[in-house]
């Protein structure tokens, strides 16, 4: 019987095939020091809005030139047009900024003689929100989750020379997905972080990492290291500068080992790292960490056992031009301002940010909570939705667990108090301590309305209580802060995760006219000073460092960006409450606050 041309037509379940192949936490690999082969620059790039590509098996075509088609087709890589990896599509052409759809990227790649017997990894740094990778016509992993690396072996599908890779990304907004449809931030689309080939040996680290025994000594360090294998062995840990050398018998691919050590202790004042090699058999990892205790101890944040008090800023990953796109210069901007504001500590909004970001608030002592995007109305009571989830968290901690600078990981924020969402994120914090017993637990919550008090029950299972409240804007009236915190008995730290205004760079006016400069720094002076009374409050993290683009927000101060930023949009033009801000902080910092 002849294929029937039609069949695609027909066929809803076309998605079907790809459900098995999908990658996640469980294949990450440790990449401290690896070799890495950039897949940067011109992919071919061709728009896909109703998902043709599975449909009708476009992955299955090498590039060829029209003269040789023997029947009429919808895809055509050899003639699609190019755009830059990595980059968010939304910014490449005007007629893409709202595309929520498919995007295939293609592109060929040489195996050289001199890899064959190692293992070939594709690393996608990140992919907003879908992802499913095919070599050689062959589909290999599928993934999902916008902001955290996955990991593609390609080495079963690999031919001599030549091969053809793609890569479909779709970035559709979803009720079941992290986050959801209804978000406060612009969905940007695409390969928008690093996509590498990582050469491998047969049997590689898959985990490996290097902390403080996380009780409260700072006189023990804690090696674990997982193989890519279930095999038994003995690998080894090393500090150089600490003289320290350790075996660490492996089991079913698994080792860790418990060595007495006295390492200068990590801190903003000091952020001391240590170089520490990682070997087993044929492979070999390197990192630079540094060694911390971070710990809540009633009311109080303690750091290496000193009282700690966060002096932060929110920030999105948005860039006028580059989108979600991040980079060197852009990143060093964000910590040059965010120390000339005297923070001490970011809240990375609401999602991974990208992996240089802990790097560099590594080396210049800058605290971190990073997060996952459980944010607002998730299906909580979708058991797809929370393997999405915990699997974005793992892979996040897996990504960044070497860290120093990252003492939070915050599992949601802002979610209603649901029995469903109670499960869902008691599950994610028990999730995140199993991971990772070396960092806070968080969340930014809402205010308890009913007893007008910080008091979620979520509470139960966080070590660090984000609060949101936006008293002097949606709540005009600051008296409802003072009520609050004299309401509040939390037990716990909490932080202010986010406060702010709207202000419109350059539109000047009274106290009281909404989206001025001048309205905006009034509610920061207000806020400061009822907060600054508080000895519930361990920690002032406001909203937010840079406005950024949202379409929820039309007004004809907004058109399409968030206005909280302290500097506009061009992450140059400085509002008042920049100052004001920054003059508390400096008050606290001579206080050693
Ligand atoms: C919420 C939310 C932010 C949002 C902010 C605002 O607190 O967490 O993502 O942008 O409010 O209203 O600007």
């Amino acid at each position: 019987m002849t294929e029937d041309p039609y069949a695609h037509l027909h066929d809803e379940r076309y998605a079907d095939a790809f459900a098995p192949g999908r990658v996640g936490a469980g294949q990450v690999v440790a990449m401290g020091g690896r070799r890495r082969i950039p897949l940067a620059g011109e992919w071919r790039i061709t728009p896909d809005l109703f998902d043709e590509g599975l449909r009708q098996r476009w992955y299955a075509r090498a590039p060829d030139d029209p003269a040789g088609w023997t029947a009429p087709r919808d895809y055509d890589e050899a003639g699609a047009e190019l755009a830059p990896v990595p980059s968010c599509w939304n910014m490449l052409k005007p007629e893409w900024k709202h595309f929520e759809g498919s995007m295939w990227y293609a592109r060929a790649f040489a195996w050289p003689p001199a890899m064959h017997g190692e293992r070939l990894v594709l690393r996608v740094g990140a992919a907003n929100y879908e992802a499913r990778v095919f070599l050689n016509g062959r589909f290999v992993a599928a993934h999902r989750g916008g902001s955290t690396p996955f990991f593609a072996d390609l080495t079963p599908m690999l031919r001599a020379g030549g091969n053809h890779l793609i890569i479909q990304v779709e970035n559709r907004r979803r009720a079941d997905r992290v986050p959801m449809h209804h978000i406060d931030w612009f969905n940007y689309g695409g390969l928008y972080r690093e996509v590498d080939l990582v050469p491998l040996p047969a049997v590689f680290i898959r985990s490996a990492t290097a902390a403080l025994v996380p009780d409260g000594s700072l006189s023990r360090i804690r090696f674990a290291l997982m193989l890519s294998a279930n095999i038994n062995g003995v690998a080894e840990v090393e500090i150089p500068a600490l003289g320290l050398r350790a075996a660490v018998p492996m089991e079913g691919g698994r080792g860790e080992v418990t060595v007495a050590a006295r390492p200068e202790p990590w801190s903003p004042a000091s952020p001391r790292l240590y170089d520490v090699v990682f070997r087993c058999g044929a492979d070999l990892v390197q990192e630079r960490i540094g060694f911390r205790d971070i710990r809540a101890e009633g009311e109080k944040l303690l750091l290496n056992g000193e009282p700690l008090y966060l002096r932060g800023i929110c920030v999105h990953e948005d860039d006028a031009g580059g989108g979600k796109c991040t980079g060197e210069a852009d990143l060093q901007r964000r910590f040059a301002d965010a120390r000339e504001l005297g923070a001490n500590f970011l809240r990375l909004a609401h999602y991974p940010h990208h992996e240089r970001v802990a790097e560099i608030a590594d080396a210049q002592g800058v605290l971190l909570w990073s997060e996952i995007p459980v944010y607002w109305a998730i299906d909580f009571a979708n058991p797809e939705t929370y393997a999405d989830a915990e699997n974005q968290l793992l892979e996040l901690i897996g990504r960044d667990a070497n860290r120093a600078s990252v003492v939070a990981w915050g599992i949601g924020n802002e979610n209603a108090d649901t029995d469903a969402r109670y499960r869902f994120m008691a599950a994610l914090a028990e999730a995140a301590r199993r991971a990772d017993a070396t960092r806070l637990v968080a969340a930014a919550c809402l205010i308890n309305r009913e007893e007008f008090a910080i008091a979620d029950r979520l509470a139960a299972h966080l070590d660090l209580i984000g609060v949101n409240e936006y008293f002097g804007w949606y709540e005009p009236d600051f008296a409802g802060l003072e009520r609050l915190l004299a309401n509040s008995r939390p037990g716990k730290p909490v932080v202010i995760s986010e406060t702010g205004a709207d202000a419109l760079a350059g539109h000047r006016g009274g106290v009281a006219e909404l989206f001025t400069e001048d309205c905006q720094a009034e509610v920061y002076r207000r806020q400061l000073e009822i907060i600054g009374r508080s000895d519930i409050v361990q920690g002032f993290c406001p909203w937010l460092l840079y406005d950024y683009r949202t379409e929820r927000r039309q007004t004809r101060f907004q058109r399409g960006w968030n206005r909280k930023g302290l500097i506009a949009e061009d992450k140059a033009t400085r509002k008042l409450a920049f100052e004001v801000l920054a003059g508390h902080y400096r008050g606290l910092r001579d206080r050693n606050a």
